[in-house]
């Protein structure tokens, strides 16, 4: 392991624990490879995934999910899964207003699907466990973009082994753009060179060569040794211009990164998951639980270099051994030109961004998640939760209630945290978001709005983004009902063998 410059885990002595039996059972491995990276390889950017324009004005990207092998090490290649390639998959681009036709074949052999987290669309095109994708099997969905411009991603999502398949690589970015926005012009935006999207996961290798039938239980989940970014281990990225936005995306099944620089120089976060914030927020650090986004914007001194680090997440409970609570990682190195082309400021007001007044609510729903349930509930295919109204605004009041670490993650709706606590949510969690982290104890507030796409047949999903908890039951489904609409039945799960297929009309 040339690039690892020394060992990678020490370990945290458990102190403070007066039954001595339990010492062993809670003593974790912590990790800190923090100036032990040697940034040694470029980092490689996700390709922009190429599209046509059909007779319909649709669209259409085609992608296949296949198997491959990465040489994550160069000479120690690495069985592993893909989009359009070995690892990972191409970057997915389109206009707010535009159609979008995606053709997915699934090329690994296994019953798979694909997912796209955080965009709003009817539940048929979801890609959730009701749209498996059978081996050899095309899946085409189809809707209109129709939200903010945003930092989306795909990845997919079949019942009780999404950690194993999101593990193995498949996984990627969808950027919408809103060419409405004046903004934009004002934020760096060339994608790949001032624009730059980082996919950030965890692995464990062995030998160079990462195994994917690693065992994805644990506590909250999987928790890796390593870093990747966009699949580079111990990577740095040449940054040409004074300013840089990056795109974070949490791609790990369970670890919680809290990102800073090394030398703790501040920056701006200009948007959450679902977009811009209301205003440039001013920090030093900003914290991603697994399938949240944030894109920052960084200025660099010429020449210098700087390392994006993830240290101190705050996991909040009393078992950091076992959430990662105390482990800390070298990330990326940033390596300034020595003359920079120049970059606009970031401006301070980004969106208007009102907060709907909670007295807009038809409802508040509890949501109480604890045990790998949600409300002592596991995830059944075949059981709808409960519906929602078409155009009608929801506060979901969700609670991590077991001592662990949880997150809770929406599909088809960006909402807005009323309160965290009972108190006003901090200014990261100012605008539109689809998945929020739940330490222990932590109760929060949110609230969303259900337009557009009414299908009492076929539902969206509700879950913790902790894949393992996902994957063990902790999920539910609704659907949208429009006028007059009664709860349906979804597909018998017998049915999702062999998927539902979509067909392009
Ligand atoms: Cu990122 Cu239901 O998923
Ligand atoms: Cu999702
Ligand atoms: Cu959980």
């Amino acid at each position: 392991m040339a690039w690892l410059l020394g060992g990678s885990a020490v370990m945290l002595p458990a102190v403070g624990l007066g039954v001595p039996g339990l010492v062993a059972a809670v003593t974790g491995r912590r990790v800190d490879t923090v100036g032990k990276v040697a940034f040694t390889h470029r980092l490689r950017l996700p390709p922009l995934a190429p599209s046509r324009v059909d007779g319909r004005g649709r669209r259409v990207f085609e992608l296949a999910i296949r198997a491959g092998r990465t040489e994550f090490t160069p000479g120690r290649p690495s069985a592993t899964w893909g989009v359009n390639g070995a690892f990972l998959g191409p970057t997915l681009r389109a206009r707010r207003g535009e159609t979008v036709l995606i053709h997915v074949r699934n090329q690994v052999g296994e019953a798979t699907s694909l997912h796209w987290h955080g965009m709003h669309l009817p539940p048929a095109m979801d890609g959730g466990p009701h749209q498996m994708i059978a081996p050899g099997a095309l899946w085409s969905p189809t809707w209109m973009v129709d939200q903010p411009a945003a930092t989306l991603w795909y990845h997919p999502h079949l019942h009780g082994s999404t950690a194993r398949h999101l593990y193995r690589g498949v996984a990627g970015m969808f950027l919408v753009d809103d060419p409405d926005d004046a903004v934009t012009a004002s934020l760096p935006h060339a994608y790949g060179v001032d624009d730059i999207p980082l996919i950030v996961q965890d692995r464990r290798f062995t030998g160079g060569v990462m195994p994917t039938d690693e065992d994805m239980a644990g506590t909250t989940g999987f928790l890796g040794d390593e870093l990747l970014v966009n699949g580079v281990r111990g990577p740095y990225l040449d940054v040409t211009t004074e300013r840089v936005r990056l795109r974070l995306l949490n791609g790990s099944n369970a670890r919680v990164y809290n990102f800073r620089f090394s030398d703790n120089r501040s920056f701006h976060q200009i948007a959450s998951d679902g977009g811009l914030l209301p205003t440039a927020h001013t920090t030093e650090s900003i914290q991603l639980s697994p399938g949240e986004r944030a894109e920052i914007v960084v200025a660099v001194e010429p020449g210098e270099r700087v390392v994006l680090r993830s240290q101190d997440p705050a996991t909040g409970s009393g078992f950091v051994q076992h959430d990662g609570g105390s482990d800390r990682f070298d990330v990326l190195q940033l390596r300034a030109a020595r003359t920079p082309a120049p970059s606009p400021r970031v401006p301070a007001h980004l969106a208007e961004l009102p907060l709907p007044p909670a007295e807009s609510a038809a409802r508040t729903r509890r949501f109480e998640l604890a045990e790998h349930r949600i409300n002592g509930r596991h995830m059944d295919l075949g059981r709808i939760d409960f519906p929602v109204r078409l155009d009608s605004t929801e506060i979901w009041h969700v609670r991590s209630g077991d001592g662990t670490l949880h997150s809770f993650h929406v599909h088809d709706v960006q909402f807005r945290v009323l309160s965290v606590n009972g108190g006003k949510p901090p200014p990261e969690l100012s605008g539109r978001k689809d998945t929020v982290l739940l330490p222990p104890g932590t109760d929060m507030r949110l609230i969303m709005r259900f337009t557009d796409h009414a299908d009492p047949n076929r539902p969206y999903m509700y879950h913790c983004h902790m894949l393992y908890h996902e994957d063990q039951g902790m999920m539910g489904q609704f659907v949208v009902l429009g006028p007059g609409q009664r709860t349906g039945r979804p597909p018998h799960p017998a049915e999702h063998a062999h998927g539902e297929q979509t067909r392009p009309g």
